[in-house]
């Protein structure tokens, strides 16, 4: 087949498209559009779950906690297992971070957050911590 003819065959102009071949085209572009959205949509809180650990490993969190067993603070998840139904676990959360604290998982105290983490810094994590599952 001369590559003339391919071209001929395969560049159909608009105007000669049934509306069915139409809709065709329009449906499979659409689709192809929703794959490529949902695959950007997918990989992106990937992105954030890596921003977030590594916010987390730079404000010092990682040396006593680690996501799923106690070391020197709770596991992050057993954290999120505790307050699941609780609604003002948020704030009173980013509050014990702030400013340190003790006496619920045990003696050991929790130092406050580092002075140069901002409050919006903080929040993320909770959110992060407060959604974690096992
Ligand atoms: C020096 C060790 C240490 C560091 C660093 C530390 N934590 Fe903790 N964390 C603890 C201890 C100990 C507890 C348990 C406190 C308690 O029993 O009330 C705790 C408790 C928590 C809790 C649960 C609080 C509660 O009242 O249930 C959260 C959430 C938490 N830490 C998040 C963080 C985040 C986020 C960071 C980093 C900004 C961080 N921790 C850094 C030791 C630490």
């Amino acid at each position: 087949m001369s590559i003339k003819l391919i071209l001929k065959k395969s560049f159909i102009p608009l105007s000669f498209m049934s509306s069915a071949e139409f809709l065709r085209l329009v449906f499979t572009s659409a689709t192809a559009l929703f794959i490529l959205f949902s695959l950007n949509a997918c990989s992106k809180p990937d992105n954030d779950v890596d921003a977030l650990l590594s916010l987390a490993k730079k404000s010092g969190c990682f040396s006593c906690h680690a996501l799923d067993q106690k070391l020197l603070g709770p596991a992050w998840n057993a954290v999120a297992d505790k307050y699941r139904d609780d609604p003002g676990a948020k704030e009173q959360l980013i509050e014990k971070i702030r400013v340190g604290g003790g006496g619920v998982w045990g003696d050991i105290e929790m130092p406050p957050a580092p002075s140069q983490m901002s409050g919006n810094d903080i929040e993320l994590l909770v959110t992060y911590v407060l959604a974690l599952t096992k």
